[in-house]
C-alpha cells in the first residue's frame, strides 16, 4: 500500500473503552500491513493505554491534546484514521460537530478534508439503544464515515475485560484496506 512511493499514515484514535487495551496487538498488524501508524487518544482513553509502549512501537508520540500555539506538529498528516473504540460519548459528540478534544478535532476536519475514515463504536447494549446514538451513527454514515457496528456483538454494562472479546479487530483492519483502496482509485465504491 504506497501513496507517492511512501506508506500512508493512519491515525489510530481511541476512546475510553476497554479494548483501547489492545492497541499494541493492532498496531502491529496495521504495520504488516504497510500503514505507518501514529495513535491519539482521548483524555479518557489514555487511561485504557500503555503510551510508553504505543510511542515506542509507533516511533510517534501519543497525544492526547491540543499542543501549544507555539508548539510543531509531531505527527505527519494523515492519509486515513480509525476510530478504535469509539466510545458512545465520543461517536454522539463527533456527530454534533463538537472538537472538545484533539481526537474529535481530527476526526471533524476529517470528514471535511474527505479522508477515509472507518469507526468502530463500542457502546455497552443498553447506551446503544439510547435514540442519540443510532441518529449520531446515521449521521456519520451519511458523511461517507465507514461505521462497523454488529449490535449483536456489544458488550453487557459492566461486563468487564471479556466484554471487549467480540470487538471486530479483522473487520476493522479489512475495512481500512477496502476505504483506502476506494480513495485512492484502485477499486470501485460498492
Ligand atoms: C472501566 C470503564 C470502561 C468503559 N467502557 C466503555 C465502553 O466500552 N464504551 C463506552 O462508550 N464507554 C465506556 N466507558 C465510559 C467512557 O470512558 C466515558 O464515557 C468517557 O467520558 C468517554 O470519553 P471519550 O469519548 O472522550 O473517550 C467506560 C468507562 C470505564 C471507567
Amino acid at each position: 500500500m504506497m501513496t507517492d512511493g511512501r506508506q500512508p499514515v493512519l491515525y489510530v484514535i481511541a476512546c475510553g473503552g476497554r479494548p483501547a487495551g489492545e492497541l499494541p496487538n493492532l498496531v502491529t498488524s496495521l504495520q504488516a500491513d504497510g500503514w505507518t501508524v501514529c495513535v491519539v487518544t482521548t483524555p479518557s482513553g489514555r487511561k485504557f493505554t500503555d503510551s510508553a509502549r504505543l510511542t515506542e512501537l509507533t516511533g510517534y508520540p501519543v497525544r492526547d491534546d491540543y499542543k501549544r500555539p507555539e508548539e510543531p506538529d509531531v505527527l505527519p498528516p494523515a492519509d486515513a484514521m480509525a476510530v478504535v473504540p469509539a466510545t458512545f460519548n465520543t461517536i454522539n459528540k463527533w456527530a454534533g460537530g463538537i472538537s472538545d478534544t484533539l481526537a474529535l478535532g481530527l476526526l471533524n476536519e476529517a470528514i471535511g478534508l474527505g479522508l477515509p475514515l472507518v469507526v468502530v463504536p463500542w457502546p455497552n447494549v443498553a447506551l446503544a439503544r439510547h435514540p442519540a446514538f443510532p441518529v449520531s451513527v446515521e449521521r456519520l454514515t451519511s458523511c461517507g464515515v465507514s461505521v462497523l457496528l454488529d449490535p449483536e456483538r456489544l458488550p453487557q454494562p459492566a461486563s468487564g475485560a471479556p466484554g471487549a472479546a467480540s470487538f471486530p479487530w479483522e473487520e476493522l483492519k479489512s475495512e481500512l484496506r477496502r476505504v483506502y483502496e476506494v480513495c485512492m482509485g484502485r477499486i470501485a465504491p460498492v
